[in-house]
């Protein structure tokens, strides 16, 4: 008996030497995926090589995972208030809710490299899932009684994390909106005037002025740059350029970390989404900046060779925001709701406004949806993060579309996968059938 134990025993460990033999060589050849199962998320596959970012060192500890999650994503799920935080179950009355699902841990709901289960946003349980915690909903609500589990988040009826858009109250005060409102109210940037106010009497730079050596003084260069907003700001050539470095350099030291120093706001957004996710702190410089090449995405041929820093919109001697609001994605970007754009009423807006018959807060570019211009007191910047109102897109409603369209219009716009791949340009109804349920509670109300 003791003899048969010790043989298999024996095999064990046979078997462990030779897998481990194996996963060490690939290891050594740096072939990290022979450890996984399948292919990234739509939402991590840029940072999929960086097994640490997530991992940990260890491998093994959940805490270290869940820190990982919290370190990336905390701050951008409470900016949008989270219905669901980790505080609403730290309370004793929900602690038998977790016995069905742990909602204060991300894995409960997002795992990685499980292609097979993984469906939109990361989500790796069934749709019906809202079920665990919601049973008596058709109880407390009438009007819910025909909904299946696997409904609750069609577009536009609920999230789980950011329902800022779609809580009743926020709809009920937005009932009965027409499709369009009177004036639109983009706001406008103020980074120059907040210069101007601190430094009252400093006159502008002139091509004088320039203080670049003799070799790099190209005549082209220096006379844009004395147009700019640098040069009024008195952002001189070596404050981007290091007197000892070779100013031809196209590296990250020149194209994004020279720019640090004055735009954090606009660094740090870039590193949070798709642009500029692969070089944020936390990987510690283990991957190259995000190129064309590397994108799931449809992007132009001639674009693939270019890498994305802050001059792939900025022209820095020369940045022109409404080329970087438009034509500068267009340069890159090729999936079909992008080239769409031009066919659509905002697409005919924009070339109004270039032309001079509207005013440029008026008009929709890329930039309106997806960099929106955030107030913050009386400042007002423009998000670098194309990622932080993409998805669920009814983030959009409240930062970009409630400028100038009713809420229920935009509701309907935006629950539609034909609208959106059209960038559009097709009319609608301005119908939402969570519209109906807020409007049927008023009357209720009103009867009671
Ligand atoms: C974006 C975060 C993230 C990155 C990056 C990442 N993983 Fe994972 N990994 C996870 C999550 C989440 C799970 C599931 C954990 C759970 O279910 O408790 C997981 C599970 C695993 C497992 C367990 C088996 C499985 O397939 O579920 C292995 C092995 C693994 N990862 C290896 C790797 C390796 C190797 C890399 C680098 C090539 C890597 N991971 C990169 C998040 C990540
Ligand atoms: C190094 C930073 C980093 C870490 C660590 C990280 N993420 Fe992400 N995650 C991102 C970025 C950047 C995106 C893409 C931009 C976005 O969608 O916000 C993203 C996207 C997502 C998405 C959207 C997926 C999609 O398909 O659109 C989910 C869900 C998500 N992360 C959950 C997690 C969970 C859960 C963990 C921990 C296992 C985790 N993330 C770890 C940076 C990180
Ligand atoms: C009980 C399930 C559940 C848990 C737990 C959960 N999520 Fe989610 N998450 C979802 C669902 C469902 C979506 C799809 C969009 C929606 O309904 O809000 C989502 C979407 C996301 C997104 C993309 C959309 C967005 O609003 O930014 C991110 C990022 C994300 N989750 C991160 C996390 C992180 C980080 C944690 C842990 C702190 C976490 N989630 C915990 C269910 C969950
Ligand atoms: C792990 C349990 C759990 C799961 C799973 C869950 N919820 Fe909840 N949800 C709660 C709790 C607890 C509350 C707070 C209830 C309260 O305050 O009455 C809540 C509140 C809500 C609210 C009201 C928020 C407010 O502040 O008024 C909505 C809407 C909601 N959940 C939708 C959903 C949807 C949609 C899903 C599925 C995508 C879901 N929930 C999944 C536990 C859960
Ligand atoms: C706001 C930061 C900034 C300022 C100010 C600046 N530069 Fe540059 N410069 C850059 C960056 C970034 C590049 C690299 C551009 C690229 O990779 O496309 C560059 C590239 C160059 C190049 C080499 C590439 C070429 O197009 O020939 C020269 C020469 C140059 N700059 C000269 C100047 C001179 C002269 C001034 C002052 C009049 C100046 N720069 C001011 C950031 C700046
Ligand atoms: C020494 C500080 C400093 C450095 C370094 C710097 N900038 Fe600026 N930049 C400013 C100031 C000040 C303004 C004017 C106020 C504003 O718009 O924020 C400005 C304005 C801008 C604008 C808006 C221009 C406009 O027409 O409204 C862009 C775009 C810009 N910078 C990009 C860059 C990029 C890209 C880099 C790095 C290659 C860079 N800056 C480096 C200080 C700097
Ligand atoms: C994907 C294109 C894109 C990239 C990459 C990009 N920007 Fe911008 N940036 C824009 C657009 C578009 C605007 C103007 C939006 C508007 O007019 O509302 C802008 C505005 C600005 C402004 C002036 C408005 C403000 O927010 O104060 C500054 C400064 C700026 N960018 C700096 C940077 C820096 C620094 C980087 C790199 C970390 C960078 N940008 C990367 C597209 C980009
Ligand atoms: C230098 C090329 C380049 C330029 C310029 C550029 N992008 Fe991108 N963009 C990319 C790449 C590469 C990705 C990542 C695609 C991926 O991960 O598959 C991306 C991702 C995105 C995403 C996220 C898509 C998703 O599914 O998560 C949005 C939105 C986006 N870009 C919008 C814009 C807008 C708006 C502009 C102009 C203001 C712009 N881009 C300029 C190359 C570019
Ligand atoms: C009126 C607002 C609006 C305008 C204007 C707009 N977009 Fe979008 N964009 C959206 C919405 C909404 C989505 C879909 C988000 C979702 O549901 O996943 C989207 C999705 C995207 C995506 C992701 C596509 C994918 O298949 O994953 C990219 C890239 C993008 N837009 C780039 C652009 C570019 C480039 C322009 C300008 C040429 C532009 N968008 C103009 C609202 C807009
Ligand atoms: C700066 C103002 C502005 C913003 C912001 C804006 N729009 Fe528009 N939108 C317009 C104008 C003006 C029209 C043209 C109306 C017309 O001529 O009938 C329009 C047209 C449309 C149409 C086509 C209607 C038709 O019948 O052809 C749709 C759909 C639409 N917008 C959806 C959206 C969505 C969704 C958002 C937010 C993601 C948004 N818009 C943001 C101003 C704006």
């Amino acid at each position: 008996m003791t003899n048969y134990n010790f043989r298999f025993w024996h095999y064990g460990l046979i078997i462990t030497a030779l897998l481990s033999g194996f996963l060490g060589y690939n290891l050594w050849l740096g072939d990290k995926r022979v450890f996984i199962s399948g292919p990234p998320t739509h939402g991590h596959h840029q940072i999929e090589m960086a097994c640490t970012s997530c991992h940990g060192e260890g491998f093994s500890d959940a805490t270290v995972m869940q820190n990982a999650c919290e370190s990336c994503h905390l701050d951008a799920l409470d900016k949008f208030s989270d219905t669901h935080p980790k505080s609403k179950f730290t309370d004793p009355r929900n602690a038998e809710l977790l016995s069905h699902l742990d909602a204060t841990q991300c894995v409960s709901c997002h795992r990685e490299h499980k292609p097979e289960i993984t469906r939109a946003y990361g989500v790796t349980l069934a749709k019906d899932f809202c079920a665990h915690c919601h049973q008596d909903i058709a109880e407390e609500r009438d009007s819910h009684k025909d909904f299946g589990f696997e409904t609750c988040t069609n577009s536009g009826c609920h999230n789980y994390h950011d329902n800022t858009a779609l809580y009743e109250n926020f709809l009920r005060k937005h009932a009965n909106e027409p499709a369009l409102g009177k004036k639109p109210k983009i706001p406008a940037l103020t980074g120059l005037i907040e210069w101007t106010k601190k430094n009252k009497q400093t006159p502008a730079l002139q091509q004088q002025d320039a203080d670049a050596p003799l070799e790099n003084s190209n005549q082209k260069i220096v006379s844009q740059w004395a147009l700019s907003h640098h040069a009024i700001a008195n952002v001189n050539c070596t404050q981007c350029h290091s007197q000892n470095e070779n100013w031809q350099s196209k590296g990250t030291a020149l194209t994004i970390d020279s720019c640090v120093e004055c735009h954090i706001k606009q660094n740090e957004s870039f590193k949070q989404g798709k642009h500029g996710m692969r070089l944020a702190d936390r990987l510690s410089g283990q991957l190259s900046p995000m190129s064309p090449t590397l994108a799931t995405l449809p992007m132009h041929k001639d674009a693939m060779q270019r890498v994305n820093t802050c001059v792939s919109c900025h022209d820095p001697h020369q940045p022109d925001l409404t080329f970087a609001a438009t034509d500068a994605c267009l340069a890159c970007h090729n999936d079909e709701h992008s080239a769409n754009f031009y066919n659509s009423k905002h697409g005919q807006l924009w070339r109004d406004s270039q032309n001079g018959l509207l005013p440029v807060e008026q008009a929709v570019s890329c930039a309106t949806c997806h960099m929106p211009r955030l107030k913050k007191g009386k400042k007002v910047h423009a998000e670098h993060n194309q990622n932080a109102n993409l998805q669920p897109n009814s983030k959009m409603i409240r930062s970009v579309c409630s400028h100038c369209h009713g809420v229920e219009f935009t509701l309907e716009a935006l629950a539609s996968e034909a609208q959106i791949q059209s960038n559009f340009s097709n009319s609608l109804e301005g119908h939402h059938s969570s519209m109906d349920l807020v409007r049927d509670r008023i009357e209720q109300r009103k009867k009671q």
